[in-house]
């Protein structure tokens, strides 16, 4: 099946007689008759459910889509995006290692590496992932590679598959934060990385509505990230494993439309006054722009970035003037929003190091919607005309 179809149908087998739409099943425990029965179940010889933190219903059956869809042996959610990183990095790396990031990471990534890994003994070192030069030097003696498929917020695309080349000679592990691009535009385990994850927060619940977490890799990794995360109880609500379900069965349209307007207003914001640099992987002249044609056929998904050569006064005179477009700190709802990096995503940075990633005062981070593009494009020319 083509990964469209896999969004619809993934995780599920629709019989006779059974709802179409999968009913949400709350219940914290399941009761139990027989001894015998339970202890089978409990220890995962035969099919069932007994208790929440251990498994759900509902989690179960966006565990077994996203598995599909992402080509993976098996997947386990959590209660947040943050939570399933935590996760995936603890299957990788149970013990403090050197971990090779990318520098242009997401803020909250980079926060649990430096305040919660780096005190526990993990050296994280953040290397430009765009010079396989330097990410082939740092991964001498490391314990295991973070890439994210497109970067926040310059929307940069690393060369995974030539990455998981470097590291696969070193017997380093790769874990790839695939949230931007989303199983319908990449899939890096079929480019060879070891574990994926997601925050289904974002594209995959799609509406704005939910938190919630997803780790997808081979089935003896999943085993034991499912088994910590019993053991540390971060685990997924039922009604929000539900509404991931639900939203990731209409992900491949949706990124096709967030796809399709982001690049076009990629290319209309190039000539709105004020507008200094846009950060697209495909716009011609994006360092990343070779690459993102080559991982990301389809599309590059909805995020955009750019820099307003007017600073922070010119941003907060934007937003004012916005009729459709709205600022809201999170990305990949149906509605175009705009964040500002230096006080949202990027906040834990100092001033030199987000200019070290290029994030000024004037860049602007954009969430491109599913609404008509003219509507979109109409509203930034209106906001930034002189
Ligand atoms: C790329 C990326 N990874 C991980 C996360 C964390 O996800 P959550 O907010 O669901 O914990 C985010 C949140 O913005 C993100 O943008």
């Amino acid at each position: 099946m083509k990964p469209a179809s896999r969004a619809v149908h993934s995780g599920r087998e629709i019989k006779a007689r059974t709802p179409l739409a999968p009913a949400i099943t709350p219940a914290a425990v399941h009761v139990y008759a027989d001894l015998d029965d339970y202890e089978a179940v409990a220890s995962g010889e035969r099919p069932g459910y007994f208790y929440g933190r251990n498994s759900n219903e509902n989690r179960s059956m966006l565990e077994a889509a996203i598995a599909e869809l992402e080509g993976a042996e098996a997947a386990v959610s959590s209660a947040s995006g943050m939570a399933a990183l935590h996760m995936a990095i603890l299957a990788l790396a149970p013990r403090p290692t050197t971990i090779v990031a990318t520098r242009e990471l997401y803020g909250g990534t980079l926060s649990l590496l430096r305040q919660d890994l780096e005190p526990s003994g993990y050296e994280p070192v953040f290397v430009d992932v765009l010079d396989l030069d330097a990410v082939s030097a740092a991964l001498n003696g490391a314990g295991l590679v973070l890439l994210e498929t497109i970067t926040n917020p310059l929307c940069r695309v690393p060369d995974v598959e030539a990455i998981v080349g470097i590291a696969k000679e070193r017997g380093v592990p790769v874990l790839v934060d695939n949230t931007f691009a989303t199983p319908i535009l990449c899939r890096p385990i079929e480019l060879g990385a070891d574990v994926v994850m997601h925050s289904a927060t974002k594209y995959i619940g799609g509406h704005s509505d939910l938190l919630a977490g997803i780790v997808a890799g081979d089935a003896k990794t999943i085993a034991a990230a499912r088994a910590r995360s019993v053991r540390m109880g971060g685990t997924l609500g039922a009604f929000d494993a539900w509404l991931a379900l639900r939203g990731l069965r209409t992900l491949e349209v949706r990124i096709r439309r967030h796809s399709e307007n982001s690049l076009a207003l990629a290319k209309a914001l190039r000539d709105m006054p004020g507008v200094a640099a846009v950060h697209h992987p495909l716009l011609e002249g994006s360092p990343s722009y070779e690459v993102a044609r080559r991982l990301l056929p389809d599309g590059a998904g909805g995020m955009l970035a750019f820099d307003l050569a007017g600073g922070r006064a010119a941003v907060q005179r934007m937003m004012k003037r916005f009729r459709m477009v709205s600022f809201a700190a999170s990305l990949g709802g149906v509605e175009t929003t705009i964040s500002y990096p230096e006080i949202t995503s990027h906040r834990g940075l100092s001033p030199a190091e987000r200019a070290e990633l290029g994030v000024g005062s004037g860049t602007v981070r954009v969430s491109t919607g599913i609404e008509a593009v003219e509507d979109i494009v109409a509203d930034f020319e209106q906001a930034l005309a002189g």
